[in-house]
């Protein structure tokens, strides 16, 4: 089992380490506002999980996802995360989250905004497409008919075999869209982006699952 250190415990990193913890994995987490303030969460957790800060987190990550809003993404520690595998959740959506002038003001697109920070480490786009309260909802054993596919990319071969593996063992299969540049096809505002909506889009209906079939139609519409 892997010990996965997160930078950022909000809304998606807290629930992706719910599914993590589940699946017999460690979590270390942390968040902007120091270990104290995610003392319930790790009560919650169980013994799997303790608080640490991101420095911390990112040291003590076999893998370690980066799941902050992204105007905060030049905040990533680098030192500790040099040669590790980062999966990089975030998305830049005004739509939904509010314009970030300072995002539009960078010339890189924003979906490699985290690998230009992170130089010396290898990113892999994962976790980005989907709604947090359906990926606690639609993760199923292996070979189990409705099982979901999620989209990866990255630029290195061995970190995407790693998330892969992480994400299956959360109940999902990882579907490999190519190069990070690649992830620009399940970024907000893409159909796949919306694979796992109901058709009006609405947040607040259950998650539909997505196979790797219709997830590959969706990638190239
Ligand atoms: N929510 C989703 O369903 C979803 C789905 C796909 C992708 N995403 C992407 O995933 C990212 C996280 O989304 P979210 O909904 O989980 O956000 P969120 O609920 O607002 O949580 C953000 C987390 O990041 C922490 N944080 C903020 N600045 C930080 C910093 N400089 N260093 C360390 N931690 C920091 C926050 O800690 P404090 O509270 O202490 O500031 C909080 O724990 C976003 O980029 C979003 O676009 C979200």
């Amino acid at each position: 089992m892997t010990t996965i250190g997160f930078i950022g415990s909000g809304n998606l990193g807290s629930t992706l380490a719910r599914l993590a913890v589940d699946a017999g994995h460690d979590v270390v987490l942390s968040n902007s506002r120091g270990p104290h303030t995610l003392r319930n969460l790790v009560m919650r957790l169980g013994p799997r999980a303790r608080a640490a800060t991101p420095v911390e987190a990112a040291a003590a990550g076999d893998l370690v996802v980066v799941t902050i809003p992204i105007r905060a993404y030049r905040q990533v520690p680098t030192e500790p995360l040099r040669g590790k595998v980062v999966i990089d959740t975030l998305n830049y959506d005004p739509v939904r989250q509010g314009r970030a002038p300072e995002i539009e003001a960078v010339p890189t697109p924003a979906h490699l905004l985290l690998q230009t920070h992170l130089t010396e480490s290898h990113v892999v786009k994962a976790f980005s497409s989907i709604f947090f309260r359906h990926l606690a909802t639609l993760g199923r054993p292996t070979d189990a008919p409705d099982r979901s596919a999620l989209p990866i990319a990255g630029d290195d071969t061995d970190a995407k075999r790693e998330v892969a593996a992480l994400i299956d063992s959360v109940g999902y299969d990882a579907y490999d869209v190519g190069p990070l540049d690649e992830s620009r096809r399940f970024a907000p505002g893409t159909p796949a982006q919306h694979a796992h909506l109901d058709p009006d889009g609405m947040l607040d209906a259950p998650g539909r699952p997505v196979s790797a079939a219709d997830l590959a139609r969706l990638l190239s519409a």
